[in-house]
């Protein structure tokens, strides 16, 4: 059984903190969270996301195709450049969350663009160490970046 958790609202309160979505408590890749720009950022943007398994994703963008070509770049292009101003300050971030919450570090993003600052990047090494330590790391610093983003 397939669970379709169809949540534009939930970023939208009166009072009182976020809670868990079903798609944070699923276990087994049963859960489609389904989230909406048009209730956050403007009305009628149509755009939104969608978290599911990798299997599951790769259907849904086919039945998207299928139904509507394409969404509107001109609106798609906004979104982006709206997001890609949010994020985290990625030097900020490991001093206070990734170093001592998850124990991971990573060389901030910043530094390597040339001319605009980006604070928003990471880079991380993955030459030195084994699969099994590199999902491991990034399994830590997954669950801390979705705690405090
Ligand atoms: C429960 C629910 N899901 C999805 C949507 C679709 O949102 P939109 O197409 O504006 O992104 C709406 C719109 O009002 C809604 O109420």
């Amino acid at each position: 059984m397939l669970i379709l958790e169809d949540s534009p609202y939930r970023e939208l309160r009166f009072e009182g903190g976020q809670l868990p979505t079903l798609a944070s408590l699923d276990t087994e890749g049963r859960v489609i969270h389904l989230g909406s720009f048009s209730k956050i950022l403007a009305p009628g943007v149509r755009l939104g996301w969608v978290s599911a398994a990798p299997e599951i994703l790769d259907k849904l963008s086919l039945l998207k195709l299928a139904a509507d070509t394409q969404s509107s770049p001109l609106n798609m292009t906004a979104v982006t450049r709206f997001l890609s101003t949010l994020d985290i300050d990625a030097t900020e971030f490991m001093a206070d969350h990734a170093l001592p919450e998850a124990r991971v570090a990573y060389v901030p993003g910043g530094s390597f663009f040339p001319s605009e600052q980006r604070s928003n990047y990471a880079r991380f090494s993955y030459s030195g160490q084994s699969d099994d330590e590199m999902v491991e790391a990034l399994t830590r610093l997954g669950a801390i970046l979705r705690s405090h983003i």
